[in-house]
């Protein structure tokens, strides 16, 4: 496995397995892997000859108030995981290399209207520190495909409409969401909770679930929603919000809007103690 941290030996090895006629997966991460990361890089695996992680707590995706500087990073851990899966090259960029003028003065990208909805309502400035960090990365890595967790499913939107919209040769590919064993979908934010608050994390998925369950019955969305809402402030989660979506453009969905084989998602985020979780329960009627 290769550890690269300058763009030079990068490029150098990625034209050297294009000219031998290897295909080229990307699994972006920022990091303190788990084995929901882990499932992208095996479906990047059964895709590709080569296989390329990055590892970049990216700034700009970062508000102020934000964990910037307290989130995981577990480098050494990370590499022997990625090892054990015979990785072929793990690229760490630092911050000179992704914004040579520095976080504040790059030029960025942004997807308009997806960006500004549900998390992006929340997050102010998020994803388009999340699309300007992967485009940088799509042209330093140069991928032929690229794999995104469905854990982040407006985040994989967003990408996909990036791609379509710059042009992009990368096919986009997605992987389900990975849980524990009561629920709880995995994410490097996880290790904030203390005992206490990991016990009743469960209760997010557990609400998703039966808020899912209501809707299937024909119980008023309004109505599921504000139940699932009030449940989850009962268990003690602070609610940034819960909403029923259809899947393609993530629109609010009326009720005449529920049709049989229709694809909808319920996208949630919560806080619990200083941890902010969010997770999503994808359906069709
Ligand atoms: P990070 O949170 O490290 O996640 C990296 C990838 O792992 C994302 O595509 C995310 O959706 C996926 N992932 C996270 N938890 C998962 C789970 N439980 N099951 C399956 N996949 C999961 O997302 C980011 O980093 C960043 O925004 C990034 C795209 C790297 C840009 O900085």
């Amino acid at each position: 496995m290769a550890v690269c941290q300058n763009t030079e030996t990068l490029r150098t090895q990625v034209a050297r397995w294009r000219e031998s006629g290897d295909s080229i997966a990307f699994v972006p991460t920022m990091g303190n892997l788990h084995a929901g990361h882990l499932s992208l890089v095996e479906i990047a695996k059964q895709n590709a000859e080569r296989v390329i992680v990055s590892i970049y707590v990216n700034p700009l995706q970062f508000a102020p108030d934000e964990d910037f500087s307290s989130y995981p990073r577990t480098l050494e851990d990370d590499l022997k995981k990625l090892d054990a899966l015979e990785t072929d090259l793990i690229f760490l960029p630092d911050d000179t290399m992704i914004y040579p003028q520095g976080e504040q003065h790059s030029t960025f990208v942004e997807v308009p209207g997806l960006s500004h909805i549900i998390e992006g309502e929340c997050r102010p400035g998020f994803f388009r520190g999340v699309a300007t960090v992967v485009l940088k990365l799509f042209n330093l890595v140069e991928p032929d495909m690229a794999v995104f967790g469905e854990k982040d499913f407006q985040q994989l939107l967003i990408i996909r409409r990036l791609v379509e919209d710059l042009c992009l040769p990368i096919k986009i590919m997605s992987g389900a969401t990975l849980r524990e064993g009561d629920g709880l979908a995995m994410s490097s934010r996880n290790i904030y909770l203390d005992t206490q608050e990991r016990g009743k994390s469960r209760f997010l998925s557990a609400a998703l679930i039966e808020f899912q369950h209501q809707i299937k019955r024909g119980v008023d969305i309004e109505k599921a929603q504000t139940s699932c809402v009030d449940v989850l402030k009962k268990q003690g989660f602070l609610v940034d919000y819960v909403t029923l979506r259809e899947t393609s453009e993530l629109a609010l969905v009326s009720e005449d809007g529920i049709s049989a084989n229709k694809s909808l998602i319920i996208l949630a985020a919560v806080k619990l103690g200083k941890t902010r979780l969010i997770d999503n329960l994808k359906f069709t009627i």
